[in-house]
């Protein structure tokens, strides 16, 4: 049988970081992963527990179940000043799927999608399945979006799509940037999808929650990283019911609702005492000034990452490629777009004793 696939799906490549992970020689340390190391809470995996226990574990209703769509709304209010109905959100599988749904919803033949590049993998690959055409932002040298760069692209473009705190690079947006792009978007007919995935692990700059300043905003969030629980698969989108209702559908028929047992642990997560998620952001600051100042020591220069939990370096590809060989996983640049072929991202969500141990045989095979 011959075998034939749709071009949408053929024409884009696998994770460049997959490709890492399976180069990766045997007692690496890894600095290459996008998710915390910390445990889930135990207080959030008893309420999972509960859940199996009271055979909470048939389908939910297609948006989420009632407490935790509350309890999203809740947050919403709390810590983002934003106002939301719970007919303006979706309980999605992680805030990949979010991403998914909305590009799949807004997408047209050949519509122009805006992310930032060097950025997160997956914008460009879901614009692409889409049908949409992926187009890059340039960022300046510290990593934040070149506003006037971005404005001139905004013209007859479809989405653009921000992530503060970034991923690959730590940046943290000022409010001016995000009201700036939210504005002059409004003004271009272009909707911003605003990814705040990391917005709890920011060190000593403010986090603004692109919906503040529009509604032409749609956000995506998940307990993924906040809550340390990346693998229950747990997101949503915040947007207008127009928008909700148009992205339902397909949620609708491709994931029907997210994990049950999850979205009730989601619930505990999100009104229980959120003391463990400022334990975690304060790990994750010694841990980033752990690796920067250790990288300075080595010479490297690049700008402090303000929040997330990645470092983005100038590094040349050899060093990158020998790094990888001597131990260290790292994820070259090229993984995140056109424009960073020679920077390597770091992540720390590594211990702090695994960290050390990746510089000393960083500086071994520089010293080589
Ligand atoms: C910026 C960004 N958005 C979204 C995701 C995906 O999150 P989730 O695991 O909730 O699907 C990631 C994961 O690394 C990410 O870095």
């Amino acid at each position: 049988m011959k075998k034939t696939f749709s071009p949408r799906v053929s024409g884009i490549e696998i994770s460049g970081i997959r490709k890492i992970f399976e180069a990766a020689v045997p007692g690496s340390i890894n600095l290459g992963l996008g998710q915390p190391d910390f445990d889930t809470p135990q207080y959030i995996k008893d309420a999972a527990i509960a859940a199996i226990q009271e055979g909470k574990t048939g389908y939910t209703g297609n948006t989420g179940i009632p407490e935790l769509r509350d309890a999203i709304c809740e947050k919403f209010k709390k810590e983002n000043g934003l106002t939301c109905t719970p007919d303006q959100l979706i309980v999605t599988a992680g805030a990949s799927e979010a991403l998914h749904i909305v590009m799949q919803a807004l997408v047209s033949e050949g519509d122009r999608v805006l992310c930032a590049d060097p950025g997160f993998v997956s914008y460009s690959a879901l614009a692409t399945l889409a049908g949409g055409r992926p187009v890059g932002v340039p960022l300046d040298n510290n990593f934040h979006i070149d506003v006037e760069r971005a404005k001139e692209l905004m013209k007859g473009a479809r989405l653009f799509v921000l992530n503060s705190p970034s991923n690959p690079t730590g940046a943290v947006e000022p409010k001016d940037t995000i009201r700036a792009i939210v504005e002059y978007a409004n003004d271009c007919n272009v909707t911003v999808v605003s990814d705040e995935v990391y917005e709890h692990f920011i060190y000593g700059k403010e986090h603004w929650s692109a919906a503040r300043f529009g509604d032409n905003v749609i956000t995506i969030n998940a307990a993924s990283k906040t809550y340390a629980m990346t693998g229950w698969r747990l997101g949503y989108l915040a947007a207008p019911s127009d928008v909700v209702g148009q992205c339902l559908k397909v949620h609708q028929y491709c994931q029907a609702c997210a994990t049950s047992i999850s979205q009730y642990a989601a619930v505990a997560a999100y009104t229980g005492d959120q003391k463990m998620v400022a334990v975690m952001r304060d790990e994750y600051r010694a841990r980033r000034d752990l690796i920067c100042a250790g990288l300075a020591r080595l010479g490297f220069k690049f700008p402090t990452p303000e929040g997330a939990f990645y470092a983005f370096v100038p590094m040349k590809s050899a060093l990158t490629q020998k790094i990888i060989e001597r131990g260290v996983i790292l994820v070259p640049g090229s993984a995140f777009g056109a424009n960073a072929p020679e920077y390597t991202r770091f992540s720390y969500a590594a211990s702090r004793e695994n960290i050390q141990t990746a510089l000393d045989r960083i500086e071994k095979a520089i010293r080589e």
